[in-house]
């Protein structure tokens, strides 16, 4: 499988069209709106650059990489496709219906849904079982992990195709049994976004104090031992005193008066100017670069 379709070409269909074609794949990009088509070589080279390629591999790597102005002018020329829409179910089964009219039973689709339901994501589709939750992280040609998971009625044959695929680029795939909501990575992420904003309900402190424990401490040990290997080094029975001590006080909460109450006031956060943080002009792309370049000196190693 060497050539890739991708619908949609925004932030996570273009990142990823930069992952496949830096690993010698073939991508052709579709997206329904003319304008995210026309920025799409100038996006892929900005990314190029972050990466530091030189302007000779930058140029192989782009030339894998081709638009298409339809949805029928993508599918003859690709092997699997990938659906990088956004996470609204009503629009990915309207992307997933147009597209198995032009395609054959047999090849691949990849879903890059970040929580919603795989099975559900497959309803609808003739052939579900060629559906794969295939879940990369932005930005998908920095971050090495990709979640990989079946829907209910998904073929495990296309499953391991993916992970055979994923791993000849070089990425770290894990491979979750069953279909649940938030793969493995988000789960945890939100776990973790839905605490800090408990903390603030509580008024136990200010967004910028959440931000400054995580990047000093956990950020930190994370990246080297994970929380399963902690719990061990630590030790089990540590663990369950600490949750038994702690649990009763976590938040399990399915309201969010934190973002509730910027929302409201029409603040959404970097796009707006303001949410939890203040957002002034050119903090937006400080983040950014800030991002990849932490993400990229983590990824030298010691
Ligand atoms: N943003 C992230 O960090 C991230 C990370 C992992 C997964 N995801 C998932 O990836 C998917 C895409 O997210 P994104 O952040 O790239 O969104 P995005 O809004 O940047 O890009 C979506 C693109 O799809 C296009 N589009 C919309 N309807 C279409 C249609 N019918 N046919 C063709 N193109 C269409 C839009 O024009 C847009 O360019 C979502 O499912 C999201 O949950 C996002």
């Amino acid at each position: 499988m060497t050539r890739f379709g991708i619908i949609g070409g925004g932030l996570m269909g273009h990142g990823i069209a930069v992952a496949l074609a830096q690993a010698g794949h073939r991508v052709v990009v579709y997206d329904a709106d003319p304008a995210t088509l026309a920025s799409l070589d100038e996006r892929i080279v900005r990314a190029l650059e972050r990466c530091d390629m030189l302007p000779g591999d930058a140029g192989l790597v782009t030339a894998r990489i081709t638009a298409a102005k339809t949805l029928s002018d993508m599918v003859v020329r690709v092997d699997a496709v990938i659906e990088a829409v956004p996470e609204r179910l009503d629009v990915k089964h309207q992307v997933l219906e147009a597209l198995e009219a032009k395609i054959p039973a047999v090849m691949p689709v990849w879903s890059n849904t970040s929580v919603l339901s795989l099975t559900e994501v497959a309803e609808g589709m003739r052939h579900p079982q060629r559906l794969v939750g295939v879940h990369w992280w932005n930005p998908p040609y920095l971050i090495p992990l990709v979640e990989v998971a079946p829907g209910a009625e998904t073929d495990h044959r296309f499953v391991r195709e993916a992970c055979d695929v994923l791993n000849g680029m070089g990425k770290t795939t894990v491979r979750l049994h069953r279909d649940v909501p938030g793969f493995i990575g988000n789960r945890l992420q939100f776990a973790l976004v839905r605490e800090a904003l408990h903390l603030l309900e509580q008024e136990v402190c200010d967004p910028v104090t959440i931000d400054t424990v995580m990047r000093a401490s956990l950020g930190l040990r994370w990246s080297a031992v994970g929380p399963m290997e902690n719990a061990d080094f630590i030790g089990l029975d540590l663990t369950r005193n600490i949750l038994d001590s702690l649990a009763p006080h976590l938040s399990a909460a399915v309201t969010f008066p934190a973002l509730d109450e910027p929302l409201n006031a029409g603040q959404r956060g970097r796009a707006s100017g303001g949410g939890l943080l203040t957002w002034p002009p050119g903090r937006g792309e400080e983040v950014a670069q800030r991002l990849e370049s932490g993400i990229r000196r983590n990824l030298v190693g010691p």
